[in-house]
């Protein structure tokens, strides 16, 4: 069985985009979940001379560690101020001094939602262009507008909004 890592783009402990990355996997057929919380990976903000004097934290190498072990990824980013959120831009940077290839040729759905109507698809712009570069194969992106208007009780509400969705998963199954 394949194992894909679910993984909100926030270190909120509410995060709504943790939400949506779990529902999104929760349509998966051929994998089983890894659920990782930014907030089990405690690290000090990047700067190049804490790197020259300290080193790549453990931490870093631990989520690394994950990233090898899965198959795919199913990652949803919370948009702040445009563009990732601190706390995930942290980890992102940390991980890249291990190798740059983050995402290891591995294939990702990615995903953005937000409580406004562009549904932080300026992040999920960023994070289309960039990955790649990062080793992603990105299968499919989807960003849900109006979080609180189309998702409740766990799931998207709006029937085809949450269609799109489950569509966009199979597809990206079956890549795995
Ligand atoms: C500092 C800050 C900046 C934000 N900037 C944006 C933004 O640029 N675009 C947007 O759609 N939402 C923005 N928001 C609202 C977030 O989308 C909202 O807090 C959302 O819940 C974040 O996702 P999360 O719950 O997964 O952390 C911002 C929120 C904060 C605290």
């Amino acid at each position: 069985m394949k194992k894909v890592m679910v993984l909100g783009g926030s270190n909120s402990k509410t995060s709504i985009n943790k939400k949506l990355a779990i529902y999104a996997a929760s349509h998966l057929k051929n994998a089983t979940i890894q659920i990782v919380d930014l907030n089990d990976f405690e690290l000090p903000l990047f700067g190049v001379d804490l790197e020259i004097s300290n080193g790549i934290p453990l931490e870093a190498y631990n989520f690394n560690e994950l990233l090898k072990e899965v198959d795919g990824f199913i990652i949803s980013l919370a948009e702040h101020n445009g563009s990732y959120t601190v706390a995930f831009k942290n980890l992102l940077d940390w991980v890249s001094r291990i190798n740059v290839k983050v995402w290891k040729d591995k294939p990702m759905l990615l995903l953005s939602t937000s409580p406004g109507s562009r549904g932080a698809q300026s992040v999920l712009n960023i994070a289309k262009a960039r990955f790649p570069f990062m080793g992603a194969k990105i299968i499919n992106t989807f960003s849900l507008p109006s979080f609180y208007d189309n998702f409740n009780n766990h799931k998207i509400t709006d029937e085809f909004l949450n269609d799109d969705l489950i569509e966009l998963v199979i597809q990206f199954d079956n890549t795995l």
